[in-house]
Parts: structure tokens; sequence; C-alpha cells
């Protein structure tokens, strides 16, 4: 899935992944023999619960990476993470951080309790991934850019989006000019609620969904385009006052996007991502439902300003698996930050709050 639900998960196909390179320095794992692998990046793990389970198995299942430790305020939820990726598991935060041998830590706890996470193990000298939203205020999102940038450590940010197969098309299609200008896009996410009674979820610390889930679409759109001038967005509001669905117009230069985030979908409703991106040449459009089972249904078109229709071949890849490696290859210097970046992931947090306080205000807002 591409959202925090935990009922449904994204996986699509898994074509031609690549491994881990061998970085100097890296951390042998045991005693030497043909066979042992070179371990090239040791990772601790914070937080043991949806996030937190999901990227243990996909950095456990790349060579030459190592599961140093699982960190939860729970012992047991700890222990559950750690026990089937092999690794320890711990409550002491500190003592990972303290621990030369680990080289980077992924933020997987609330993405309101990121920064106290963040924020010292950047000055630890470990590199940081962590789950989108990667804050929820500027100026935790700030604090962290800045640590990362004087410790000069890497501060990624997994920006899910960017790595499912039609997007990084789209992307690709529109930066080499195959769509003409941008004339319109048009970003949804659509979800049924993803949290119960029993299992309720805290929006304090998660994000309401308009946060949590219109996030995806807005750090993709930020790929696409850079900063909107302007937002303006309406909301539905649940019972608590949290805003359940919402409707948001982003203003740029020459053109606009519409971005639509729900989760309060009829129970019935397949959870569902939609793009298009409309350009004076062509445009292109994909969208993802999950009608049962771990892969969605992906319909990808393209519509050709003269006239024709037709589907478009893609390679699909697991989103999650290739963010996580994205960030391995930054660490090891073989890939470039960009596309997992802080600081793009703080200016598509500044458009997702900017479009919060236009529902509240009722009025558009200027983007910083
Ligand atoms: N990309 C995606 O598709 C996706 C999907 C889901 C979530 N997310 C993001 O991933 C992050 C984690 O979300 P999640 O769904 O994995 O959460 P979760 O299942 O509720 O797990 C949260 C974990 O953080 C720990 N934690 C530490 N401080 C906490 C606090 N103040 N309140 C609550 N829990 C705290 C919990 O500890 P205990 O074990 O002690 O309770 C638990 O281990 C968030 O940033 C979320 O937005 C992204």
């Amino acid at each position: 899935m591409y959202h925090p639900c935990t009922i449904l998960k994204y996986i699509v196909f898994h074509f031609g992944r690549r491994t881990v390179s061998f970085a100097p320095g890296a951390h042998i794992c045991g005693s030497w023999s043909p066979s042992a692998v070179r371990v090239t990046m040791r990772v601790a793990i914070v937080g043991a619960g949806w996030a937190g389970g999901r990227h243990a198995d996909m950095f456990a299942s790349m060579k030459g990476v190592e599961i140093a430790a699982v960190v939860a305020r729970s012992t047991t939820r700890a222990k559950t993470v750690a026990a089937k990726v092999h690794s320890e598991a711990t409550t002491d935060l500190g003592s990972v951080l303290r621990d030369d041998s680990i080289d980077a830590v992924d933020v997987c706890v609330p993405s309101g309790v990121h920064r106290e996470i963040a924020v010292p193990a950047l000055e630890a000298g470990k590199h940081v991934f962590m789950e989108t939203p990667m804050a929820l205020t500027a100026e935790d999102a700030d604090a962290m850019v800045v640590a990362g940038r004087d410790n000069r450590r890497i501060l990624g940010v997994a920006q899910l989006m960017k790595f499912v197969g039609p997007y990084v098309m789209i992307r690709k299609a529109f930066r080499d000019g195959d769509l003409g200008e941008p004339r319109m896009a048009h970003a949804a996410r659509l979800s049924v609620a993803y949290w119960s009674e029993r299992k309720p979820r805290d929006f304090s610390v998660y994000g309401d969904p308009m946060i949590e889930l219109m996030i995806f679409e807005y750090e993709y759109l930020q790929w696409l385009f850079g900063s909107p001038r302007a937002v303006e967005a309406r909301g539905v509001r649940g019972p608590t006052g949290a805003v359940l669905h919402a409707l948001a117009t982003l203003e740029y230069e020459d053109h606009l996007a519409f971005v639509e985030g729900s989760a309060m979908m009829p129970r019935s409703w397949p959870f569902t991502t939609y793009l298009r991106i409309q350009g004076t040449a062509s445009s292109l459009e994909t969208r993802d439902r999950f009608l049962g089972g771990e892969n969605p249904t992906t319909e990808f078109l393209r519509y050709r300003a003269e006239g024709t229709m037709e589907p478009v071949e893609f390679q699909g890849q697991d989103p999650y698996f290739a963010e996580c490696e994205h960030f391995v290859h930054c660490v090891s210097g073989k890939e470039d930050v960009e596309p997992i970046d802080g600081e793009s992931a703080a200016k598509a947090l500044a458009v997702a709050l900017a479009a919060r306080e236009s529902v509240d205000r009722r009025k558009p807002v200027r983007i910083p």
C-alpha cells in the first residue's frame, strides 16, 4: 500500500533487484570465509510497528546490510520484529547511538516523534532514514534538515511514490519533454479509515489523514513541479474534528494541480491511488487499485494530443524495497540523495501544512 494502513500492503513485482555495493571501511560480519557475507552497512530500526516491521524486512533482504538492533518502547514489540530479522531487541536508544559500529538509524515511530530520535542520531554521526511525513511542524522538519547538514550526514525521507514504476516513468516523460508544457495535474489517495475503536490512531502524533495521506502526493508533485505558489483546500471533518477527506488546489506559475485525499471511503472501497498529468503534447494517467491480495491492479494510459489512447508498458518494482535500497546506496556513495532528500520532503510538508491551514481559514494560503 502507499499509506499508513495496516490492512493493505503495497507490493508490486520484484524485477531485477540490485545488490548492495561494497564500500571501503565496511564491517565484517563474523569470521572470514569465502562464503561470509561482507556487511557494508549496519542499521538500527527505531519503532516496531507497521513501518518498523516493513523496513526491517526490506533491509534484511538486502545483501550487505545488517540490522544491528530494533529499538522500541515496548520490549515485546521490539523482540517480535527483531526475531524475524535475526537481530537484537532493545529499549535503549542511547546505547545504539553510542555504538560506533552502527552506521544508520531508520526512524519508524509516529511523525510527531521523529525529531527527538533523528536529531540526536545525526549528532551522534549516524545517517538517518525516516518514514513520511517527516514531521508535523515546519520547525521539526527544519531542525532535522539543519542537523543533517551540520553533521554532514544523510537525512533521507521515504518518499514512496518516487519509487512506484509508472510514477517514475511519468516523471521521466515530463522531464524529457514528451508531455509538452504542463497544464493540469490530478493526484489522489482514497482509503477507508485505517484505524478503529480497537486500534485507534492518535492524530496528534501521526498527523490527521489530511497530512498523513496527502503528503505522498505533495512529495511527488514537488519532485515534478517544485513548490507551488499557493494552495487552497477544503475538507470534511470527522467526529473528533480531524479532516478525513480533503480537496486541495495547488497553484503554480502557469498550471494547476488538484489533490484529493480520503480516509472516509465506504468500507467496500479498494485502496486507490491515482495520478494524471496533462500536458500540451500528451497526458499520462495511472491508477492502482488494491482489489484483493497484496498486488494492485494497475492501469497506465497515454492520451496523445492528436487523439490516440494507448496502454503504457511499465516495469514494476516494490517501492518499499526500492526506497530503502536507495538510502543504502546513498550511504555507500553510489546514488544521489535527491529523491529521498530531507530538504525536498520539508518543502512538501510546507505544502501539506499550508493546505491544512487553508481548510481551517477557508482561504488560499501562500507557500513560504
Ligand atoms: N509509507 C507508508 O506506506 C507508511 C505506512 C504506515 C506508516 N507510515 C509512517 O511510518 C511511521 C510509523 O507509523 P506506523 O504506522 O508504523 O506506527 P505504529 O504501527 O503505531 O508503530 C509505531 C511505533 O513507534 C513507537 N512509538 C514511539 N513513540 C511513540 C509515541 N509517542 N506514540 C506512539 N508510538 C510510539 C511505538 O512503540 P510501542 O511499540 O512501544 O507502542 C511503535 O513501535 C509514521 O511516520 C507513519 O506516518 C508510512
